[in-house]
């Protein structure tokens, strides 16, 4: 099995070069058990488990401290409503300094909260677990939130044993079905930008399920976002937007309550950053193939307009406007639309007629 098709069905990742080469290290240590890389490849289209390493080699696990602060601090606020412990997750929590900020972030609130923290990469679990990291972990973090969530160990910082009591952690693929459910938050800030757009749609529905009736969904900027539906509204908290899982008409007991006004406008699908264009020769064989996916089209339309070929470009354009045309809608969908949007100006920016 090739890389991109294992990535994607065992971790719903997007595969490209440049992964490829941040992985080349920890590719070539699977490989050697298995003579070469072709070999691990074999070995991971026939092992689940092999599979599972390759994924994990793929993954990009950057992450600090105090990363978009103001949104752990805007959901700690929120949960003050609740009368019983909240319940959070970082899904996605790569080595888990977001578990002990959204911690931090709701003890400074004075809010009792227990923490989940997952990841598909068990080493990165396994640092999240120990709470110890190098002092640039922290980078620009305010002095008094680092202080009540660590203490100084030499040359690292070290989770203090209150903190570090009240975080579980533990292995787990967003493709699958949550490991819990009930959830008054649930960050999973910078994991769905890697994501295919059909695995970015499974992992949030997965999400939103495991969201206890009024709970909080934090996705970072970047990352696509699902529609604003009648299952997830958005809400203002201070100056944050945050995403909430529908209370419904009969309000779940406990459930975070309403004095945020909700705001009436549905979100439109924010607008993907144009991707790399992929190779041209392996775009061409991927429509070929999947003649009827659009997003095959679409990689094809962006490949021949980086090879300088507009005409052929916008031709490809065109089919896979003819394919979304077809379509009912959802996130995917809009998704979709919005990558085609952005290819049709660059297209006719290009001198194709699209
Ligand atoms: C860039 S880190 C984000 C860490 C943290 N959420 C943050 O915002 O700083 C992305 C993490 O997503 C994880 N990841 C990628 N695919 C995943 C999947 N299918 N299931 C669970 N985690 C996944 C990676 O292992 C990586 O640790």
């Amino acid at each position: 099995m090739k890389f991109d098709e294992l990535l994607e069905h065992t971790a719903g990742l997007r595969w490209n070069e440049p992964l490829e080469r941040l992985a080349g290290a920890r590719l070539q240590r699977l490989a050697d058990p298995h003579g070469s890389l072709a070999g691990l490849r074999q070995a991971a289209g026939a092992r689940a488990d092999v599979a599972a390493e390759v994924a994990a080699a793929f993954t990009v696990g950057e992450t600090w401290f105090h990363r978009f602060g103001e949104q752990l601090d805007a959901a700690a606020l929120a949960l003050r409503a609740l009368e019983r412990p909240a319940r959070v997750w970082s899904a996605g929590c790569s080595t888990g300094e977001e578990v002990y900020a959204l911690l931090g972030a709701c003890l400074r609130a004075g809010v009792d909260a227990r923490a989940l923290g997952t990841d598909l990469n068990p080493d990165a679990v396994a640092v999240a677990a120990t709470g110890v990291y190098p002092q640039r972990a922290l980078r620009d973090a305010p002095p008094d939130r680092v202080a009540r969530v660590f203490t100084l160990d030499g040359p690292q910082v070290r989770v203090k044993p209150d903190v570090r009591a009240r975080a579980r952690f533990g292995v787990h693929n967003l493709l699958r079905p949550a490991p819990e459910a009930g959830f008054d938050v649930i960050a999973c800030r910078n994991v769905l930008i890697y994501f295919t757009p059909g695995a970015a749609q499974q992992a949030c529905e997965h999400l939103i399920t495991a969201l206890a009736p009024g709970g909080l969904l934090l996705l970072a900027p970047s990352d696509p976002r699902p529609p604003v539906t009648e299952t997830l509204e958005q809400v203002r908290v201070g100056g944050t937007v945050l995403l909430r899982r529908a209370a419904g008409p009969r309000r779940a007991r406990g459930a975070v309550r309403d004095p945020l006004p909700v705001l009436p406008v549905p979100r439109p699908v924010a607008p993907p950053a144009l991707a790399a264009a992929p190779d041209l020769a392996q775009a061409r064989q991927r429509a070929f193939v999947s003649p009827h996916d659009p997003q095959a089209q679409l990689d094809l339309s962006r490949a021949f307009l980086h090879a300088g070929q507009p005409a052929r470009a916008a031709a490809s354009l065109r089919a896979a406007q003819a394919q979304l045309g077809a379509r009912g809608e959802s996130w995917e969908t809009a998704h979709l639309r919005a990558q085609a949007a952005q290819m049709q100006r660059a297209v006719q920016d290009a001198g194709g007629e699209a």
